[in-house]
Parts: C-alpha cells; structure tokens; sequence
C-alpha cells in the first residue's frame, strides 16, 4: 500500500444547515459546495473546503439511514470517517481484502462521482475509512 492524500473528513450532523453556520461563522469557511442528496447512500451531502482538503458534512436522508444509528449514539454529531485517495479502486480493493481487512458493501459511486469503498473501523484502529478513486480531472 502506498499512503494516498487525505481527500476529506466525514462529519454526521443532524443538520447540515446548522453546521454550514458553524463552519462559516465559527470556522471561517469561505466556500461551502452546495448541499445535495445521495439517496442510494441514504444521506444528504455538503463540501466545505479547507486550504488543504474537504469536509463533509452527511445528514440522515431517513431513519433507515446508514448514519442514522451513529447519530443515535452522538446525537449532536460528530467525525465519521476519513477518507483517502488512491489512484486505483480496484487494485485498492484487492490489497485490502489480500490483508483480510473487512470491506463493507461493495464499491459504489461516491459523493466525488468515483468509486468508493469503505473499511470496517475494527480494523483500520477504530477509524471508519473511505477509499476513494482520485478524480482523473481534478487538477
Ligand atoms: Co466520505
């Protein structure tokens, strides 16, 4: 494996709006994406962007939501996930499955529009983690 860039953190909130005026107003946030729905996910997705990578900010599209028991536990939110680029979903997947590390779901399409895993926390040190695909037109 070779250690991508960290693409952004995943923050669960029950409000995005609310947490827009934090990261605005407290953070000093000056460029928030706007706000859309990923109903496969079943959330809704907002990017603020920070100098050197993104947050994002997930709230439950219902309560069957995959975030919905998370806030249960923390209702006023909190960090979700990190996720890390790699320049290869597929051969990412491979690796980590080779390492017997827990992949949950198949890869999907992401809030970025590409391919994404993510990886049981138990076993990447209690951290949730999102592998994504580097945009091939990012830069
Ligand atoms: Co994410």
């Amino acid at each position: 494996m070779q250690l991508g860039p960290l693409n952004h953190v995943g923050v669960a909130t029950p409000s995005i709006e609310d947490s827009i005026v934090f990261w605005r107003e407290i953070m000093g946030a000056t460029f928030i994406h706007d706000t859309f729905d990923m109903p496969e996910q079943g959330v809704k997705v907002c990017f603020v962007d920070t100098p050197n990578c993104q947050i994002e900010l997930i709230e439950p599209l219902d309560e069957d939501s995959p975030i919905a028991n998370f806030l249960e536990a923390n209702p006023a939110g909190g960090q979700h996930h990190l996720c890390f680029e790699v320049p290869d979903i597929q051969v990412a997947r491979i690796e980590y499955e080779a390492m017997g590390k827990r992949i949950l779901g198949k890869t999907r399409i992401g809030a970025h529009g590409t391919p994404i895993f993510f990886v049981h926390p138990k076993d990447m040190g209690g951290v949730l983690t999102e592998i994504m695909e580097t945009p091939k037109q990012e830069h």
